[in-house]
């Protein structure tokens, strides 16, 4: 295929300063992008705050002769993410693409997890994706054209222990990501949803072997969201595992099913084996055609 390019198109990329969000911003930058380079700069419990690191990834993208911009507002304020908009507005007249990428952990099992864990993880990761994405999103209305790739992770699609908070969140953005994808595609925009897998100084600690931790490289995740942010992307709603490489689409499927003979606690374990058997699963393109097919065997009955 012809070569993938971002000329006259406008990114933010939220959390860029560092890790995962900095790759999707050069790769961007890189392919004529004009980037917004969002970034707190706080530590990786969100604490703190630092113009340094969203600075870094300005000069390194005008380094390398691209053009950037840095933004040092918060996304988990509805007001920071209007910055953050106003930001890319200002400077270079629009927004095509919105990267939500920023992200923040407060780890912790779930009977010692605070309310202020909580609500820190929710307001970074579901209400930050949001946030940037509803302050975007008339404009790309407007203009009849947008790209959204939001960033889920394997913690919310299966679980992981002690991540209730940021589980939760993530696959919040999964769900965020498909009523967005079906609410925007007629007016030209796409949504859709990565579930990363890289080193970064969120991962350094967890215990993987330093061999494979380098075989992780955030660059290897970085084009598959390029794809996804460009006009070539007609995918819509996905969501796509990616890392070191390897790229996977994640869905949520529901099996076959089967009638329960009576409506009995006891006829639905006498079913469970058919209930479940995931060989008959697929996928639904909305709420709608799922419910319809339950009408339609529920008919049947
Ligand atoms: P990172 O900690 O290097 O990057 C996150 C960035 O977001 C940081 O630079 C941080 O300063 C910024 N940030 C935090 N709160 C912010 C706020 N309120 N406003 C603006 N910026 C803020 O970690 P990494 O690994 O690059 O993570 C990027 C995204 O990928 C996150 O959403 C993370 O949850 C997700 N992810 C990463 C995985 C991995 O294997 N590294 C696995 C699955 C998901």
């Amino acid at each position: 295929m012809s070569e993938i390019r971002f000329d006259d198109r406008v990114a933010i990329v939220t959390g860029a300063g560092g890790g995962l969000g900095r790759a999707h911003a050069l790769l961007l930058a890189s392919r004529g992008a004009k980037v917004v380079v969002n970034d707190l700069g706080g530590a990786v419990d969100g604490t703190g705050g630092s113009q340094k690191a969203a600075d870094a990834v300005v000069a390194e993208i005008e380094a390398a002769g691209g053009e950037a911009v840095a933004s040092y507002d918060s996304v988990s304020e509805a007001r920071g993410a209007e910055g953050i908009v106003k930001t890319a507005v200002d400077a270079f007249g629009k927004v095509d693409v919105v990267i939500n990428n920023a992200g923040i952990l407060r780890d912790v099992s779930f009977h010692k997890m605070t309310q202020a864990q909580w609500d820190a993880v929710i307001a970074v990761h579901l209400t930050g994706t949001m946030n940037v994405t509803h302050a975007a999103w008339p404009l790309m209305r407007e203009q009849g054209y947008g790209r959204v790739v939001n960033t889920a992770c394997a913690a919310g699609l299966y679980g992981n222990f002690g991540q209730a908070n940021y589980g939760a969140a993530k696959l919040g953005i999964l769900g965020l990501t498909h009523s967005l994808a079906q609410e925007g595609f007629k007016k030209g925009i796409r949504v859709n949803c990565i579930a990363p897998i890289a080193k970064s100084r969120m991962t350094e600690t967890i215990g993987l072997p330093e061999e494979v931790l380098n075989r992780l490289e955030p660059k290897k995740v970085a084009p598959v969201v390029g794809y996804l942010a460009s006009e070539s992307c007609d995918i819509n709603g996905q969501c796509f595992s990616v890392g070191g490489g390897y790229v996977s689409r994640v869905a949520v499927v529901e099996c076959a099913g089967a009638m329960m003979d009576e409506a009995t606690p006891e006829a639905f374990a006498e079913k469970l084996d058919a209930i479940s058997d995931l060989s008959t699963a697929e996928p639904f393109a909305n709420a709608m055609a799922a419910v319809q097919k339950a009408l339609e065997l529920a008919a049947k009955s």
